[in-house]
Parts: structure tokens; sequence; C-alpha cells
């Protein structure tokens, strides 16, 4: 049985001048970010690489064609070494340009070309929640396909995962929350997943502990108050990166998909409306396997008593990130009933890490008490 695996080296730095006075860049790099980034922070270290901008090619989750056009505009250019800095969409649409021989998006996703890594990857994560940085998977939308699609191949994975606290500094506080909060899923679920282990729980527990801190702060002192804990929750949402990259995410994320991808909510802000009625679904059904023993921890972190936690946690996160019904957001009723028939359908990777086994109508049930 496979315990845990963690390929990539993780270095942190304070900010970009010192992590590229240690590891230089020039000449055959490839850098992919975003313009607000580069503009901020990166222009002083990037003469002679090759920079494309994400937001040139498309907004928003990415696709195939942005993958294809940007390979277009790598042309000739010959590179050794792809430098990812930005946020979920940035690092998985670097994550291919790894590959040996890729023509296409399409044929990497499918698997339609030998999936061999021949450039190395440097991943700088700008936001404090995909955990990408250290999982081995991309996820792209096929748009001549119609369908989202996963490449999950250790031939992705970064080889260093850089941590730059800076690199946190301009973000809004929105994506801001809707990252942690994600990272915080991520630690949660992971913690619960069938496939957890005690190397894969000390993350989890980790990184649970470290954003709930920085959470209870800014609960109390405000958004300003996070710019004292970047470098922090950088960590605990690779820390949750690792976890969830061993142990997986289950219902909750497998939950939020058909919303996100429907009605644009951001990936976070979707995971959140599902928490707390998938755990107390959980705890509904098994109270006294793990979850007791995640519900006293976390009890205990946020020094209440266990039967008020999850309203204790609602009330946290809401000052965050709003919660709201999903009518709200325009969802349909009938979609109910359809979003459960298409989690049943196409998330059945996820589902496998629950906690207990979620039946169609258990789920159908959970999206009617967030529905309304
Ligand atoms: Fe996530």
């Amino acid at each position: 049985m496979n315990l845990f695996k963690m390929k990539s080296e993780i270095i942190s730095f304070p900010t970009f001048e010192s992590a590229f006075k240690e590891l230089p860049i020039g000449k055959g790099d490839l850098v992919v970010t975003i313009r607000e980034i580069y503009d901020a922070f990166l222009t002083p270290f990037t003469g002679e690489c090759k920079v494309l901008f994400v937001g040139d090619y498309g907004l928003g989750e990415p696709t195939d064609s942005m993958m294809d056009a940007m390979l277009k505009d790598i042309g000739d250019y010959t590179y050794h070494r792809v430098i990812s800095i930005g946020g979920g969409s940035v690092i998985d649409i670097s994550k291919i340009f790894v590959l040996k021989d890729i023509t296409t998006a399409q044929a990497a996703f499918e698997q339609s070309i030998p999936i061999i890594k021949d450039k190395e990857l440097f991943i700088f994560p700008a936001t404090c929640g995909t955990g990408s940085e250290v999982t081995n998977i991309s996820i792209a939308f096929l748009e001549k396909k119609n369908v989202k699609m996963g490449l999950a191949n250790d031939a992705i994975l970064a080889d260093k995962a850089i941590l730059v606290a800076q690199a946190l500094e301009g973000l809004p506080f929105k994506p801001y929350a809707c990252s942690a909060i994600d990272a915080l899923i991520h630690a949660l679920e992971s913690y619960l997943s069938p496939k957890a282990n005690i190397y894969t729980e000390i993350f989890s527990k980790q990184a649970i502990e470290m954003i709930l801190k920085v959470f209870v702060k800014l609960a109390k002192e405000g958004p300003e108050a996070r710019f004292a804990h970047l470098e922090e929750m950088l960590i605990a949402s690779n820390m949750a990166g690792i976890a969830f990259g061993n142990a997986g995410v289950g219902a909750v994320h497998a939950m939020s998909y058909p919303l996100g991808g429907n009605y644009h909510v951001p990936h976070g802000e979707a995971n959140y409306q599902f928490l707390v009625a998938v755990f107390n679904a959980y705890t509904r059904k098994n109270p006294d396997g793990k979850i007791k023993d995640l519900n006293l921890y976390v009890a205990k972190l946020l020094d209440v008593p266990v039967e008020e936690l999850y309203t204790c946690l609602s009330a946290i996160l809401s000052q965050l990130v709003v919660k709201q019904p999903l009518k709200d957001y325009g969802m349909k009723e009938e979609e109910i009933e359809t979003f459960a028939d298409s989690v049943i359908a196409t998330q059945q990777r996820l589902l496998a890490n629950n906690y207990v086994e979620l039946s169609r109508d258990e789920i159908r049930d959970i999206y009617k008490e967030v529905y309304y």
C-alpha cells in the first residue's frame, strides 16, 4: 500500500528578488504568469526569458484552445525549464509545457502522446489554496470535445515548489479568502479520506491548525490582518496540497464542480457552500468514526464545545466569504436532481474518497439543503 510520496523540493523565500538571486532565470527559461504579477515583481529578472501571459489567451479556467495558442507562440523557442508563477490556472497550463513532443493540449490530456517530461518545472504559487505546486494534476476544459479533463501523471510534478510570501501581497481579499478556504477544505477532506494515513494526517492537521489560526484573527481584526501572515498561509496551503495530493478530496469538491462550472462560482467559494452540509451528513451517518476525532480537534482549536463546532466555523468562514443559497447563484430548482445525477455519473474518482458512502439521493438532499 502506497502511503506517501513527495517528489518536489519545497523552498521558501521572502521576496522574488531573494528567490531569483539564488535561482537565477534567463535564456532557455519559459516564464508563464499573469501581467499583474509580472509588472509588480518580475520585470527586473526576466530579461532574456520568453514570457507568456495567460490573460492574453483567455479568461477563466484553462482550455485546450488557450494552451494551443500558447504552444504556437512558444514556436521554436528552445527552453529547458518552465517557470510558472500564478494561481491555479497558470499552474495547470504551465504543467503541460514540460512534456516532450507536445503538439496539442488535447494530445496531452487524452495521452495520445507518451507523457514524458523533458523540461524542469519550477512553480511559484501566487494564491494560497490550490496546492497545485505539489500535485501531479492539471485540469483543462477541452472545448473541441466539450469536456473537462484531468491529466494526472508524475511527469507534470514540479521539481521545485517555491513559496514566496511576497507573491500574495497583491492578491485581493476575495481571491485570498476563497483560496484559503479551499486549502482548509483540502485539509479537512483529505483527513477523512479512506486513503489518509498517519503521514497525510500530519499534514492535514497542521494545515487546519495554521489556517484556522489566521481565520480567527481575520474574523476579529478584519482583512488587513492577513498581510502579517502571508507566509504561514502559503505554507499551510502547501501542506494541505501535500495531504490531498496523497489522500484525495471527496464530496465537497465533487458537489461543487457543477455549481462552479455552470455558474462560474470561484472554486473555493463553491466548495464552501457545501462544506458544512456534507460534514453534517457525514456526522449523522457515522458519528463515531474518524470524524469524531476531527470534530474534537477542530472544536479544541476554536475553543468551542463540539456541539457548536459547525455553527462557530460557519460564523468565522462567513466573515471571509459570503455563504448564500444556491438559488442566489441562478441555479434552477430542477438542477438539484440533475446536479446529483451528474455528480454520480462523473465524480466517482472523488466520491471514492468520501468518509462514508453518500447515495445519489443523499447527495440530492444536500443540494436541496443548501439550495433555499
Ligand atoms: Fe480545491
